[in-house]
């Protein structure tokens, strides 16, 4: 059995499911932003709890893959090329530091929900930052390049 393939074909799954959810996240942040009260709607703590827990299980995935059974990581390591090529540099730092980064912010945002009725300006400033992080670290070109 192939614990690397396994592994990756349910990171990359789950990765789709968290493009969708930060999607609804970012919309459900944006209209409570714009909204008159500032009240934190049940979609947006919905959103936020459903995306935190697919970051969680992203990196739960994500640890075991990077550091147990992926081969590029250990030829770059090996190779001395984990940071001077661009594509390792991205790959198994860059992404697996800013998500990471992501699914603290997220945690943060959430528990901030949990004990306030109104959104406050530095939880929007973390959410647009979780959300950049994401989409910095995303491999578009992996997923959807050619
Ligand atoms: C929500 C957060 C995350 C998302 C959406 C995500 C998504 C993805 C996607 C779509 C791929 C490419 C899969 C493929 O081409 O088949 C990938 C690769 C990878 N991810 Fe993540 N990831 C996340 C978090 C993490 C974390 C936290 C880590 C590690 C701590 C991690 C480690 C890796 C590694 C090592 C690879 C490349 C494996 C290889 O090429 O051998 N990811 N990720």
């Amino acid at each position: 059995m192939d614990f690397y393939k396994i592994f990756l074909s349910a990171h990359k799954g789950i990765g789709y499911l968290v493009l969708l959810l930060v999607a609804i996240f970012l919309l459900s942040l944006l209209m409570c932003m714009f909204g008159y009260s500032g009240r934190i709607s049940k979609l947006l703590r919905k959103s936020t709890l459903f995306t935190m827990i697919a970051f969680h299980t992203q990196v739960l995935v994500g640890i075991p893959l990077l550091l147990i059974f992926s081969p590029g990581f250990k030829v770059a390591l090996d190779n001395g090329t984990l940071m001077s090529d661009a594509y390792n540099r991205h790959t198994f730092v860059e992404h697996p530091f800013s998500m990471l980064i992501a699914a603290v912010l997220l945690t943060i945002i959430y528990k901030y929900m949990k004990k306030h009725d109104t959104i406050a300006m530095k939880i929007v400033i973390m959410g647009v930052i979780a959300i950049a992080l994401f989409a910095y670290a995303f491999p578009w070109m992996r997923v959807f390049g050619a």
